[in-house]
């Protein structure tokens, strides 16, 4: 397996409100169907969130809140009062709470974030296509951050494989645009395997941890706070 690559991403450095920006957000949406993120991140909610349905869920890297609102589709049944808190370090326009569930936007830096939220007081950590964004010494200080805040956390990441790579080029046929079909092929370059992120994880010992290959493009990674 090739070593991680990263290179910077198209849509990091565009202006939030730049045309291919908002575009490739949208194309987003269509990315995560095509990989199932939601439903795999829902997935393993379910299964490993222990106890009494989970008060205060986090997404970082939130984007525009639309994997949130994916999850609150599968989860709000078993999951009726959530608050969702959205943090991104892009202004973005995230659409008013319609839902179950209550929602609140941040515009934060993740490990500035992280630092400054008090042990424990996150339930359930979601990431999207975020943790690839970092090199290893910076996943690092982001998973100890996250370690320390939450209870449950979950990532979905894609998979750095040939098959993921082959699935880029599928991309323009869905009508993803410049933007979004680069920073697909860069993040499968920068993507996870094997039990890359269980290595960087702290503190082992006191977490269950899984990692796995999930759906066909997909690199899924749950750390559960044992009891
Ligand atoms: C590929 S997008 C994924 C967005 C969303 N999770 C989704 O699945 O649609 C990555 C997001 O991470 C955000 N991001 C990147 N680095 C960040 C950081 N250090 N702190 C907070 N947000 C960051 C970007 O602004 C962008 O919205």
């Amino acid at each position: 397996m090739t070593p991680r690559v990263l290179v910077p991403e198209l849509l990091d450095q565009l202006p939030a409100n730049a045309p291919a920006a908002v575009r490739s957000r949208r194309d987003l949406r269509r990315v995560n169907w095509f990989m199932r993120n939601a439903a795999l991140i829902a997935a393993a909610g379910r299964r490993h969130w222990p106890g009494a349905p989970p008060r205060r869920l986090v997404d970082l890297g939130a984007g525009d809140g639309a994997l949130a609102r994916a999850l609150e589709t599968r989860l709000a049944r078993h999951w009726p009062a959530v608050t969702v808190t959205l943090v991104d370090r892009a202004a973005l326009a995230v659409p008013p709470a319609t839902g179950a569930w209550q929602v609140e936007a941040v515009r934060a830096d993740a490990t500035g974030w992280l630092a400054a939220a008090p042990p424990d007081s996150v339930d359930v950590l979601v990431t999207n296509l975020f943790l690839h964004h970092f090199a290893d010494d910076e996943l690092r200080v982001v998973l100890a951050g996250i370690a320390r805040a939450a209870r449950l956390f979950i990532a979905c990441e894609p998979r750095r494989s040939g098959r993921a790579l082959a699935g880029c080029r599928l991309l323009g046929l869905i009508g993803c645009n410049r933007v979004t079909r680069h920073d697909a092929r860069a993040s499968v370059r920068a993507g996870f395997a094997g039990r890359e992120l269980s290595g960087l994880w702290p503190v082992a010992a006191r977490w269950e941890l899984r990692e796995r290959p999930a759906g066909l493009f997909s690199h899924l990674f749950v750390a559960r706070r044992r009891s």
